[in-house]
């Protein structure tokens, strides 16, 4: 049966390594049977105020397909655009559905509106802090694709595996997310690589070592130097909305010292043959289109697979417990 998680979603911090298995063990049986349960009572509210395609579309996806209503409301089209607070849309919300999907440009805003809500509140992003659904479907497909190369992500006994999470460190709430969980699984070496001033915040580090002490954190190398050793390329995107003068983006990204961060058929060359390259998508300069020809993108499985996660996320949610 489901996961069972009755309440607020709001940060990997929440789990424990058993309650993530669960959740991958339950995604990988929707995948495969599909759902066994509906939930023709429910509805779904979404609540972006930030612009989304996946997170956005994939949470209601997953909620048509568990038999569930969906009610999609964003900033613009809101009384946000009035002034009106978080706290009262939240508090308005939650008498319209059974649970809000919240994304917002604010750190710490999807921790506000559970202050306020008697309805769950599922964290689809929050400004640069935590993006908790995005790296249970990660998580999902690095375990899927381990398999796939005849490696169990759990076996303590297993190579190391080696993730180099490259680019806008700093915003990226996504890789924030992930090397949490990563941590949770032995013989894990993380090398962050990413431009001067998008640096890994060392909050960030001190959690990650704090959940693990055996897991390796490594600043300092060059992507060209790490990728040889790379069994998990993760990609991201320098996130310009996040930059408090637009001229210091353009600095980073126009500079000819930013191809460091990007992928080019030189480094791939260089890649292993079992590496898989991720990316939580939209992309950028980062990750040019000709990459989805090569075998080791599985970017967008990543994308598929969400679906089946936030079917295994809204399942939790909704099951008695
Ligand atoms: C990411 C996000 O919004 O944090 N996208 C996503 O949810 N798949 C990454 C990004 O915006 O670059």
């Amino acid at each position: 049966m489901g996961v069972m998680y009755r309440k607020h979603l709001l940060s990997v911090f929440q789990f424990n390594k058993h309650q993530v298995l669960q959740y991958i063990k339950r995604a990988m049986e929707i995948k495969r049977d599909g759902p066994s349960r509906m939930f023709p009572t429910k509805t779904v509210i979404s609540m972006f105020f930030e612009p989304s395609t996946r997170t956005s579309c994939s949470f209601q996806a997953a909620a048509i397909r568990l038999g569930c209503r969906t009610i999609a409301i964003t900033d613009k089209i809101s009384s946000a655009e009035k002034g009106e607070s978080l706290e009262d849309t939240v508090k308005t919300l939650q008498y319209y559905g059974d649970a809000i999907v919240l994304r917002h440009p604010e750190k710490g805003s999807s921790r506000k509106a559970a202050g306020v809500s008697a309805i769950p509140i599922i964290n689809a992003g929050d400004g640069n802090g935590e993006h908790p659904t995005q790296a249970l479907l990660d998580i999902f497909t690095i375990y899927e694709e381990m398999r796939k190369r005849n490696i169990d992500l759990m076996d303590g006994n297993r190579e190391p595996i080696t993730v180099a999470m490259v680019g806008d460190l700093k915003n990226s709430r996504t890789v924030h997310s992930l090397v949490h969980l990563l941590a949770m699984f032995p013989k894990i070496r993380i090398l962050y690589i990413a431009p001067p001033s998008l640096e890994i915040p060392e909050e960030i580090m001190g959690q990650v070592g704090n959940t693990n002490d055996e897991v390796q954190q490594i600043t300092g190398l060059s992507l060209f130097e790490a990728i040889g050793e790379t069994d998990v390329l993760y990609m991201t995107r320098i996130q310009k909305e996040r930059f408090e003068n637009v001229r210091d983006y353009y600095a980073i990204t126009l500079s000819h010292g930013f191809l460091n961060y990007c992928i080019t058929p030189e480094l791939l060359e260089r890649a292993k043959g079992s590496a898989m390259i991720m990316h939580p998508l939209p992309r950028s300069t980062e990750l040019p289109s000709w990459v989805d020809a090569d075998p080791r993108a599985v970017y967008f499985k990543q994308v598929e697979n969400g679906v089946y996660m936030r079917m295994a996320i809204l399942e939790g949610v909704f099951s008695e417990p």
